[in-house]
């Protein structure tokens, strides 16, 4: 199987233990884990969330299997320079569906990148996998996810409210949904043509 992607200046790459000490260092900052539920973390705490999921990965593409997870790593295509991780997660006992997540280094945002890597997983997940339905959710007061989510088609389905309760704060969770069948079968093969095999 492909394990790298590019994408206008990014590259999408299955996550390795090589890319953990600079994923930990992104997830140890408050800008980043500012509207995530969990975080800043210690490295120790982001390698033994992320390591499993990296092996689980590793070995499947040894064998030359689909994993059951996808993890990325973004990088700038060019220098090579870190931008941030991207991932689909399987939602148990549904095939097909998916959950997604991304978070960006601070240095890269408002560059459009959170719209591409989003872009990315809808590309991923319904051309590559074959899958139907991708699931986001994100707190209310994150205007940035919200707003990648929107831009790549996504559906606000609801909101659960006071769902995450940290740092002595209760906090609203919106919860998007984007269905294979939402989109035109032209957008679909135009996001065939925004990502190439690297
Ligand atoms: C969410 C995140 C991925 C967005 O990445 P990004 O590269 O800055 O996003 P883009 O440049 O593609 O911008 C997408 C939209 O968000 C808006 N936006 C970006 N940062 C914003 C901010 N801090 N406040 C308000 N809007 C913001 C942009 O203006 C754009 O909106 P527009 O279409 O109306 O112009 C990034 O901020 C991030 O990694 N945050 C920390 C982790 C996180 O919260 N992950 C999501 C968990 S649900």
């Amino acid at each position: 199987m492909q394990l790298s992607w590019i994408g206008a200046d990014l590259r999408f790459s299955y996550c390795t233990e090589h890319d953990l000490p600079e994923i930990s260092r992104m997830l140890a900052k408050e800008s980043v884990c500012r509207w995530l539920f969990f975080g800043p973390n210690t490295e120790e705490e982001t390698r033994s969330y992320f390591l499993p999921l990296i092996e689980e990965i590793q070995e499947a593409l040894a064998e030359g299997r689909t994993p059951e997870d996808h993890v990325f790593t973004i990088r700038l295509k060019h220098s090579g320079e870190f931008v941030g991780q991207c991932a689909l997660l399987p939602v148990d006992f549904s095939p097909g569906s998916y959950l997604i997540g991304y978070q960006l280094d601070d240095t890269c945002w408002r560059r459009g990148y959170g719209t591409l890597a989003c872009t990315f997983l809808v590309y991923f997940a319904f051309t590559v996998l074959g899958g139907y339905r991708l699931n986001g959710d994100t707190v209310a007061d994150n205007t940035a996810s919200r707003r990648v989510m929107e831009r790549c088609g996504f559906v606000q389905e609801g909101v659960q409210r006071q769902y995450w309760h940290a740092g002595g704060g209760y906090y609203d969770r919106v919860i998007f949904g984007l269905l294979a069948s939402d989109l035109a079968p032209e957008r679909l093969s135009r996001l065939g043509e925004t990502f190439t095999a690297a």
